[in-house]
């Protein structure tokens, strides 16, 4: 199967990011220099990604428009000659086709999905949770998509988590397919650690079949009345084979404040031009 076009959530309101999040979408922070809805935009035109599909909720209107030319900001560095950030300006404008679609409430990750149905129609999509970043040799959402087109199954992003954080996931029971591939056989939403089925957790990238549209109406609202995509990928996982693939690579999650840090350093230490001042500053830094 070819995937041609991605959903990208990104009507949450950030509570966890709070108060950076207020008025500023967090999706639009930067890690280092680039707002984090670039760096997955580029992870999805880079997979083979043709069209984005922006999910928005009310006062995310802004996040759109990084995407879009920016006249007055394009002139004055033309008229300077300031060619070299003339095109890191306007670089977000070429990077993939967008459409808009609206979350009025947010209700949770299953109804996000589900509110995109008209823009994504009848064919196979992927998801992206604009909050985890991956540092890998091969975008994540390609090494999802080689597998994905090959067996045309659902296939879900799958991360090792220390037995401390599994309560923060939706946590997988599997069955070995190959390598890193599994087959999904339960999951679970931010089990106790006892109660987790494995330590394999779901991060924010998914290939997705549309049945799964049908399956989230018939979701019922869980805890806080939001509607899981968890819930609904386990009756999909019921009828068909649901596969999760291990991403290689280093992962952070920009939605909570120590993975917002982290992913400045890692990143800051992969750029030729900070990497050095970055590294010496470090080493400088007495201990705790
Ligand atoms: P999160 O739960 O991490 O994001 O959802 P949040 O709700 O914005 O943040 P906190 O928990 O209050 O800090 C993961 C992704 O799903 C989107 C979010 O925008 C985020 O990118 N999302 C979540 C929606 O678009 N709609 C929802 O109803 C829930």
């Amino acid at each position: 199967m070819k995937v041609r076009k991605a959903v990208i959530v990104a009507a949450g309101l950030g509570t966890r990011m709070l108060p950076a999040s207020k008025v500023v979408p967090k999706e639009i922070l930067p890690v280092v220099d680039k707002p984090a809805l670039q760096m997955v935009v580029e992870e999805a035109a880079a997979s083979g990604i043709e069209e984005i599909i922006l999910l928005l909720g009310p006062g995310k209107e802004l996040l759109l428009e990084h995407f879009q030319p920016a006249p007055l900001l394009e002139r004055h560095l033309e008229q300077r000659r300031k060619l070299d950030l003339l095109e890191i300006a306007r670089a977000p404008n070429r990077l993939a086709r967008f459409t808009v679609a609206w979350q009025s409430e947010p209700l949770g990750l299953g109804h996000a999905v589900l509110q995109a149905r008209a823009a994504v129609g009848d064919e196979p999509f992927a998801v992206i949770l604009p909050d985890d970043i991956f540092d890998s040799p091969t975008p994540c959402l390609r090494q999802l998509l080689e597998h994905a087109e090959a067996t045309a199954a659902p296939t879900v992003a799958l991360m090792r988590v220390a037995r401390v954080d599994l309560s923060k996931y939706g946590i997988v029971a599997v069955r070995p397919a190959a390598g890193r591939l599994w087959h999904l056989t339960g999951m679970v939403e931010k089990p106790a650690p006892e109660d987790a089925p494995s330590d394999l957790a779901i991060m924010g990238r998914y290939i997705l079949t549309p049945e799964i549209f049908t399956l989230l109406e018939q979701v019922k609202p869980g805890a806080g009345g939001e509607i899981q995509l968890t819930d609904a990928l386990l009756a999909l996982a019921q009828r068909r084979t649901l596969y999760g693939l291990e991403i290689e690579g280093i992962r952070y999650d920009l939605g909570d404040r120590l993975g917002f840090l982290t992913a400045q350093i890692g990143f800051g230490l992969k750029r030729p031009d900070l990497a050095p001042q970055l590294r010496q500053w470090l080493a400088q830094m007495p201990p705790a």
